[in-house]
């Protein structure tokens, strides 16, 4: 039986918009499963939505939205943007679903089987304030290893380390600002520092799982000064996660649950394909690959392995891991309109250029990625455009305009048998390239191909062979031709629509990677030449760069705000009654407000100030019906008591005064 390769990227979080950051995983990611499965592979791409922890249950606090309703609301911008850059996920799950659930539940009690998980009580942070623990990112403080200031609690951005919430240095709670004092209260821990563990960590970081350079930094981690301490595993409530069976108000730390999101997604995956999730995390016909980003090397290379050594299940083969993404040189920023989303990119450059341009820098190691604009559009112009695309218009056009779409013969010379040698041991190495995801190796040699066709149409000319010998130009353009189903098919793992496109004009197959399949088309017609791929221009950037950069740092609308909830007694205490506006006009001095007088069905009509006059003149509103919230206390406002409310909604600066409709009779109660 052929062995599957299982290959996850790490779980973004349901907390923000997927950016070009992230996409450098995806793409790079997806450029490589798209590879291996058309190289024959039994390859599967695994990943889901990280629903849970601290920063997004902060997020829907801040926005007055359950957090359920936040992750599903970007779980579902994910889906787009990934369809919309290619990615193409066999599964792509959320860890909040009964499926992880289980997973948890499952392997918390294999770990308690094993003797791994030990109950303590330690001293935590509670803010008396908001009434709470404040694990990880409900705290702020300086970082005990590095001393960096404003780190979260539970891992500091600036030197990786991770640490428990009571070693921070001057910590203050993130919601009030207050510091917080310290409380007992009981957690599990994961026994990460057993001398077991330690010799099994040794042994995995030098099986050749990871990269050389990541191995060495993950031996500091066991060596170094500090050493591994054991892990705590869960978190105080509230808090958004799994409920830790039989023991309230704790819940399972998301760094937990989110890693076995992989395996809760291949689970769903495995049942929808009639598979048992054994197959794929408990059998050795399996290989795990993971990618990753440099920030969460200590989840995937230290925890991670060790639980799933204790839950029975397969180690990983592969933890690979990528640097950061810097633009034009720098960290992406918001103020300087660089930190750029998935969407709003697309919107004005066609989302296969960045795959391109993500394959020609990728590297295997785990410096960081610089996308530069200049070089970005010098690239795609340079090489997708005039290299690939132009020399698959050359070939074809003369093929269509003069030549009856009909392909000849290869051309029967020795440099072209040359030539087709040398392309098919091109293609030979950008395979093995693919499999060992070197992809900026395989783009420049599909460079070298692709330079095999353009030398070769622009020595023999066909424009001018036509003159004098049609037929010369048709076996010049019949061996250009060939060039372009050999670009078609290693450029597919990298623009699959543009790959597609190619081939079908041509009509070949590019649905397996196997350099045995090319020069094989002759003596038949090609099909419909479609346009491809255009030029980029610079100044899209410029455009791109302004709308990020002036955007207000807005939190995304979401529907349904429905945290303090209230009851319908509450609801109750607030007399709403529609209105009939008798009498209005402008007051004095203000240009802001109408004096209304309405009547509510009362003996005598209500005096109300309305700050709308910017929106409606007297006449506009004179006669109409309103919504009065008729119980609030009177006011004084520019020397004239308002006795009520008129309802308005503002609706992008435009105020709108709710209307109950003309056959609303005065004095109704709104409910
Ligand atoms: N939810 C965790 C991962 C859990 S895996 C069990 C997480 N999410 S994330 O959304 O912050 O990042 C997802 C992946 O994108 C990570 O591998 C991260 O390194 C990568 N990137 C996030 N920003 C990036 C750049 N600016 N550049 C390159 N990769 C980036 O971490
Ligand atoms: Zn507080």
């Amino acid at each position: 039986m052929k062995q599957k390769i299982l290959v996850t990227a790490a779980l973004p979080y349901a907390n923000g918009s997927i950016h070009l950051g992230h996409l450098v995983e995806y793409c790079q990611t997806d450029m490589y499963v798209r590879a291996l499965k058309q190289l024959g592979e039994d390859a599967l791409f695994i990943c889901a939505d990280d629903a849970h922890g601290t920063p997004i249950e902060l997020n829907a606090k801040k926005q007055g939205i359950t957090p359920e309703s936040l992750v599903t609301h970007y779980h579902e911008e994910h889906i787009r943007d990934f369809a919309r850059f290619d990615v193409a996920f066999d599964h792509f799950s959320l860890t909040h679903n009964d499926s992880n659930r289980a997973i948890v539940n499952e392997v918390y009690q294999r770990l308690i089987k094993a003797g791994q998980i030990e109950e303590r009580e330690i001293d935590g942070n509670f803010c008396e304030h908001d009434a709470r623990f404040l694990p990880d990112r409900f705290l702020r403080g300086t970082c005990p290893r590095c001393k960096s200031a404003d780190q979260y609690g539970d891992v500091c951005e600036k030197c990786g380390a991770t640490y428990t919430t009571t070693e921070i240095i001057d910590p203050k709670c993130s919601l009030c600002g207050n510091t917080p004092v310290i409380r007992k209260s009981s957690h599990l821990f994961f026994k990460l520092s057993s001398a077991e563990n330690i010799a099994f960590l040794r042994s995995f970081i030098t099986s050749g799982a990871l990269q050389p350079d990541i191995a060495a930094f993950v031996k500091n981690w066991i060596d170094g000064g500090e050493g591994l301490r054991d892990w705590c595993i869960t978190r105080d409530g509230p808090y958004f996660g799994f409920p830790v069976p039989g023991k309230p108000d704790k819940f399972f730390y998301v760094w937990l649950d989110a890693p076995l999101g992989y395996v809760a997604s291949s689970a769903e995956w495995a049942e929808k394909h009639g598979l048992s999730l054994e197959s794929l995390w408990q059998s050795p016909n399996t290989r795990i690959e993971h990618v990753i980003g440099k920030d969460i090397i200590y989840f995937h290379t230290l925890f991670w392995p060790a639980v799933l050594k204790h839950a029975k299940m397969t180690i990983p083969s592969r933890v690979h891991v990528h640097g950061m993404l810097t633009i034009n040189g720098e960290k992406m920023s918001k103020s300087r309109g660089t930190f750029i989303n998935a969407a709003p990119f697309a919107d004005v450059v066609d989302a296969q250029a960045l795959r391109f341009y993500y394959a020609c820098k990728a590297s295997n190691d785990a410096s960081d990625l610089d996308l530069s604009f200049d070089d970005f559009v010098q690239r795609i112009n340079s090489e997708l455009v005039n290299k690939h695309v132009n020399l698959f218009s050359r070939a074809t056009r003369f093929l269509q305009s003069r030549l009856g779409n009909q392909l000849g013969e290869l051309p029967s010379t020795d440099d072209v048998q040359a030539l087709m040698y040398k392309t098919v041991a091109l293609g030979r190495q950008i395979e093995t390239h693919y499999r060992n995801r070197e992809l900026s190796h395989v783009m420049r040699l599909l460079g070298d191909i692709a330079d095999i066709g353009n030398e070769y149409m622009q020595s023999h000319a066909p424009w001018d062979q036509m003159k004098t010998d049609p037929e010369a130009a048709r076996l010049t353009c019949t061996f250009a031709v060939n060039i372009c189903h050999a670009l078609a098919m290693y450029l597919s793992p990298v623009v699959p629509r543009l790959a597609t496109a190619m081939a079908s004009c041509i009509n070949a197959d590019i649905s397996r990677m196997d350099a045995g399949l090319l020069f094989a088309l002759k003596n038949r017609p090609i099909g419909e030449i479609t346009r491809l791929f255009d030029r980029i221009e610079k100044e899209v950037f410029d455009t791109l760069i302004a709308s990020t950069a002036s955007a207000p740092v807005q939190e995304t609308e979401l529907p349904e705000p429905d945290l303090d909830r209230i009851s319908i007694d509450t609801f109750g205490q607030v007399k709403l009654r529609v209105g009939h506006v008798l009498q209005a006009e402008p007051v004095p001095k203000s240009n802001k407000l109408l004096k209304l007088m309405i009547d509510l069905g009362e003996k005598q009509p209500r005096q109300i100030l309305a700050g709308i006059a910017q929106h409606y003149t007297p006449d506009l509103i004179r006669g109409r019906k309103v919504v009065v919230v008729a119980n609030l206390h009177p006011a004084k406002l520019m020397g004239l008591e308002s006795q009520g409310m008129v309802l308005a909604v503002n609706t992008a600066g435009k105020l709108i005064v709710v209307d109950p409709g003309q056959d609303a009779l005065p004095g109704t109660e709104v409910r």
